[in-house]
């Protein structure tokens, strides 16, 4: 907490194209805070590197992560949005915060077992400890809530550990952060292996939704979306495709899985797939129209980012500055 007022404080890595399950599990949840909280918003351009990246793709896709947030609602006059490696206090924080995380841990990080599963070439020590980075995030900003999808839950948690730990010994440090996961559309699913998340990272381009996917292409991908040798279009268990794009179609229109299944009593799958594609294409395209004016604008991308830059040194600086102190670090006499 920054005085009275509440901190909501999330990132999105700049790394893949962004799905409807980051948009509607997390980047959409951003702006629900932006009136009574201060809000910090990040690209996190550091923790893209833990994986290999092609620079010129990962410039460009920071400033792409940006318009995207901006054209999803969030306001850069309200929010504080800007680049992680921007603000130097991230990557002070996070080796400070490394001597108070366990090896054990970070060991039992789910992301880290199936990244260096997935990047076996390259289990760098930047990905072990990759946590403690996004912790250092956090609390920087005495952060009260972290909106983020189910897949971050883990690391929040850890995070809250790292905070209790290094406050029990420096007691006042730290405020305690909330993970705050969307209620609906919290894990949507691969629309060709419905009991799968749905995956930016995905081989199957049929299975994933992409924010940016053209009308024709998001109906032709749900038009294709595996369901099940039922009929009827109801939540149960074991029609897990079905279920999926209830969810999705519920998340987009609003409309309760009762409405839903009421719409569609009697009316085949054909129809239903039809109508989720619609109401989704419908709900993306101003995200779209504003994106494509934002990217044509880099000079005012920049200019977002630089104020952004300069609000969250502001914090940033604070809370490390309180950390050196408690640490016994000598502060050098031009920074009092
Ligand atoms: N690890 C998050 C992801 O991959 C991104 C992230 C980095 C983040 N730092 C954060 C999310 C701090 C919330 C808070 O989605």
């Amino acid at each position: 907490m920054l005085g009275e007022t509440k901190v909501s404080f999330s990132g999105v890595q700049p790394s893949g194209n962004l799905t409807i399950g980051n948009y509607l599990g997390a980047i959409r949840n951003f702006s629900l805070y932006s009136e009574a909280y201060k809000c910090f918003y990040c690209v996190v351009d550091s923790h893209a590197i833990t994986v290999r990246q092609v620079p010129a793709e990962l410039r460009r896709r920071t400033y792409e992560t940006l318009a995207l947030y901006i054209a999803c609602g969030l306001d850069p006059q309200k929010n504080t949005l800007y680049v992680q490696s921007h603000v130097h206090e991230h990557t002070e924080l996070a080796w400070i915060l490394n001597c108070f995380t366990m090896f054990g841990e970070l060991s039992r990080m789910t992301q880290f077992k199936d990244k260096s599963t997935k990047h076996a070439d390259n289990i760098n020590a930047g990905l072990f400890t990759y946590p403690v980075l996004m912790a250092s995030d956090i609390l920087l900003y005495q952060t009260d809530v972290v909106p983020i999808g189910i897949d971050q839950k883990q690391h929040v948690e850890l995070c809250r550990n790292i905070a209790d730990r290094f406050n029990q010994i420096y007691p006042g440090t730290f405020t305690m952060p909330e993970p705050i996961i969307a209620k609906d559309g919290k894990k949507i699913m691969s629309l060709a292996e419905p009991t799968k998340k749905m995956s930016k990272s995905d081989e199957n381009a049929n299975a994933v939704v992409y924010i940016l996917d053209d009308k024709d292409t998001i109906i032709r991908k749900f038009k294709r979306a595996v369901t099940d040798s039922d009929t009827c279009v109801r939540f149960a268990e074991g029609k897990d495709g079905i279920n999926n794009l209830m969810s999705i179609y519920s998340c987009f229109t609003q409309k309760t899985y009762e409405e839903i299944e009421r719409e569609f009593e009697g009316r085949g799958y054909g129809d239903f797939k039809l109508a989720v594609g619609e109401a989704c294409a419908a709900a993306l395209e101003p995200i779209q129209k504003e994106y494509a004016k934002l990217l044509a604008d880099k000079a005012y991308l920049e200019q977002v980012m630089a104020k952004g830059a300069e609000e969250a040194s502001y914090v940033a600086r604070r809370t490390l500055g309180k950390v050196k102190k408690k640490l016994g670090f000598v502060i050098p006499s031009s920074h009092t």
